[in-house]
């Protein structure tokens, strides 16, 4: 079944309204008739990273695909075999073949009062509001979300969003395969944005905070979380030899990467035995991916990220989870700030006399 929900969804490059036509309850194509575009829909789930169709999908539904470009004058992009590559659909695969329940050592049902307290939010409040969850990972909170009765959509850049869609079926949820680089809505779409530890792993953190910003409506909220730079020597220390194996571990084929992660599991779990530690063997395989297959990995500061919030036109906003060594939250309301009379020094000085730029 296709959410309605898709009526949200825009063409990623130029924004224009999609038609949908469905083969079945499942397959069907997002039709850009301005553009002469398509995009597939593949399982419930449509796909707007607009470069291929996949081969057997086009196999599959040759007649109509044919049928459907003639008719819009549309040109066929190129036919791929198999789905995307991207180091993250290895660690959710994992995740659900570990078969675990809990998502970074937590819960689904702490995960969503987290998601309460980060976003101001309470059970009531989120009632028919839209949320985007951009980077969603196993959609588990993406779910949860929906479930308590706000209309949700779940984008990701993995295939993590094929299984998410086939575990929680529900009228006011969606997931999508894209790329909050080039975020497929149109501004102002969403009341409640949240981005969990994704978008510093895209080529430019401010410039994908910027596009998802975009997608907030006024007055909603943009809640998100970072990697923070490192504070004390040891981080620093731990940061730099971790990234050392990511930049080594990233450039191996992907049945290489899993190989890797897996050995180094096994090794880091025997040693932690020997000296007496306790630790969760699936848990640590799903960080050992996070930690050193991303292609990209970027430290941010509390007060950089305030003024990117700043230029997008959001009110000053709130910092949580400063007690997390590795990150923090940071939560805004979008809404001018009030401009005072007071002093304003220029804030790239003090930016950067402070070490933050
Ligand atoms: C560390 S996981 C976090 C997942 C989820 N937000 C959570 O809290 O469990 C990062 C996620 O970001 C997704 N991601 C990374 N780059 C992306 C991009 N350019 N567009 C969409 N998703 C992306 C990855 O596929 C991955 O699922």
């Amino acid at each position: 079944m296709v959410s309605d929900l898709i009526s949200i969804l825009k063409d990623p490059n130029t924004k224009e309204d999609l038609d949908k036509y469905m083969f079945n309850k499942e397959d069907g194509l997002l039709i850009n008739k301005l553009n002469h575009t398509i995009f597939p829909i593949i399982n419930g789930v449509p796909i707007l990273l607009n470069d291929y169709l996949e081969n057997t999908f086009y196999e599959k539904y040759k007649t109509e695909i044919s049928k459907i470009i003639s008719n819009n004058s549309i040109v066929l992009p190129k036919i791929k075999k198999g789905n995307s590559e991207f180091s993250f659909s290895m660690e959710w695969e994992a995740f659900e073949a570990q078969n675990m329940n809990k998502t970074w050592g937590t819960s689904t049902e702490d995960r969503l009062q987290q998601f309460y307290i980060e976003t101001n939010q309470t059970l009531e409040s989120i009632k028919g509001k839209t949320i985007l969850d951009a980077g969603c990972g196993n959609g588990l909170l993406t779910a949860a979300l929906a479930q308590n009765g706000a209309f949700v959509v779940g984008i990701d850049y993995s295939n993590s969003v094929f299984r998410a869609s086939k575990r929680s079926i529900l009228p006011n949820l969606l997931f999508v395969q894209g790329d909050l680089e080039n975020p497929p809505f149109a501004d102002e779409s969403f009341d409640i944005v949240i981005s969990n530890g994704v978008i510093h792993h895209t080529k430019n953190t401010k410039f994908t905070f910027n596009q998802v910003a975009r997608t907030v409506k006024n007055s909603g909220i943009f809640y998100l979380w970072l990697y923070k730079r490192p504070f004390t020597l040891y981080f620093s220390v731990y940061i730099r030899v971790t990234d050392f194996m990511r930049f080594v571990v990233n450039k191996l084929p992907f049945g290489f990467q899993k190989m890797t992660v897996k050995t180094l599991t096994y090794l880091i779990n025997f040693i932690k035995k020997i000296r007496g530690r306790k630790i969760d063997h699936n848990e640590l395989l799903i960080d050992m991916f996070d930690t050193l297959t991303p292609r990209y990995k970027h430290y941010h500061h509390p007060l950089e990220v305030s003024e990117w919030f700043f230029e997008n036109g959001f009110s000053a906003p709130s910092l949580c989870h400063w007690d997390n060594p590795y990150g923090f939250g940071m939560a805004a309301k979008k809404e001018k700030m009030i401009q005072t009379p007071g002093i304003n020094f220029n804030s790239n000085y003090v930016l950067k006399r402070f070490g933050c730029i």
